[in-house]
């Protein structure tokens, strides 16, 4: 088994009792697989994310990140192989300036100052915002801070990266970016989108979400042309599928 995988085994969760959003999961995400995760509003697609970071924790069965149990003594490790853009980027962004955000992991790594800089200065190049590189936190638009937290995840090199709705207010030539980075990106990673054509661009698997259970998992040629599927579950054929 490669070294860069996660396993999630019989996992339930529900944010209330007796209302599981997730019922009894099961997949293991491999290295080189980039994995769209698809579904209707409130199907639990963001939650599936914070449960393999521990941001919360199963109720019933267990995760494993590169063989490390996700639990709560272990997250320190755990989070140092995951690289994690939240739907809402804001509530990650927290240093005073968009370069000493991008700096923070590295540093807190303790990487020598010169390579956190160069780090730094190469994730906001491929992000194209190096414009922004002093400008406070709290003074970005919405899809500046979108970039920003993308740029602290390339800086801290993350073995697998997870991104919750990562195209949202982007214009099209930084989501066109987007996609270039992400391509760019061949160890592990898991994108949770309504972004179906970005899905297709940039993704060799996809699983759809649906009732708290996997629907669907299969190649994006498959998944992404089956009209009747998606329509069933809330979503459309990517605009390069529409007739
Ligand atoms: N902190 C919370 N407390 C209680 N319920 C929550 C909480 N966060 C999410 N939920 C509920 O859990 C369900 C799954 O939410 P989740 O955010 O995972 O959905 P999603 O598939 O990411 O939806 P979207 O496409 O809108 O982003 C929804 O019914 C939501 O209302
Ligand atoms: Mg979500």
């Amino acid at each position: 088994m490669s070294h860069i995988h996660i396993d999630i085994e019989h996992v339930s969760f529900g944010y209330e009792t007796n209302q599981n959003v997730l019922n009894d999961i099961t997949f293991t995400a491999h290295e080189n697989e980039s994995i769209g995760i698809i579904g209707a509003n409130g199907m639990g697609k963001s939650t599936l994310l914070k449960l393999l970071v521990g941001l919360e924790l199963p109720t019933k069965g267990s995760i494993y990140v590169e063989e490390i149990p996700v639990i709560r003594e272990m997250l320190p490790k755990v989070r140092e192989k995951i690289g994690y853009v939240f739907q809402d980027s804001e509530s990650q962004l927290f240093m005073n300036t968009v370069k000493e955000d991008i700096a923070f992991a590295p540093r807190n790594y303790g990487l020598p100052e010169e390579e956190v800089q160069a780090h730094v200065q190469r994730a906001m190049e491929r992000t194209h915002i190096q414009h922004l590189k002093d400008k406070s936190i709290y003074k970005l638009s919405g899809g500046e801070k979108k970039q920003v937290a993308i740029a602290t995840i390339l800086a801290m090199t993350p073995d697998i990266i997870l991104m919750d709705e990562p195209t949202v207010g982007l214009d099209p030539q930084n989501r066109r970016n987007l996609i270039k980075i992400l391509n760019e990106f061949n160890h592990l990673k898991l994108i949770a989108s309504h972004d179906l054509d970005m899905v297709y661009d940039t993704c060799n698997r996809v699983i759809l979400i649906a009732d708290g259970q996997i629907a669907a998992d299969g190649i994006p040629q498959k998944i992404l042309t089956d009209k009747e599927l998606l329509e069933c579950n809330h979503l459309e054929l990517p605009l390069r599928f529409q007739a």
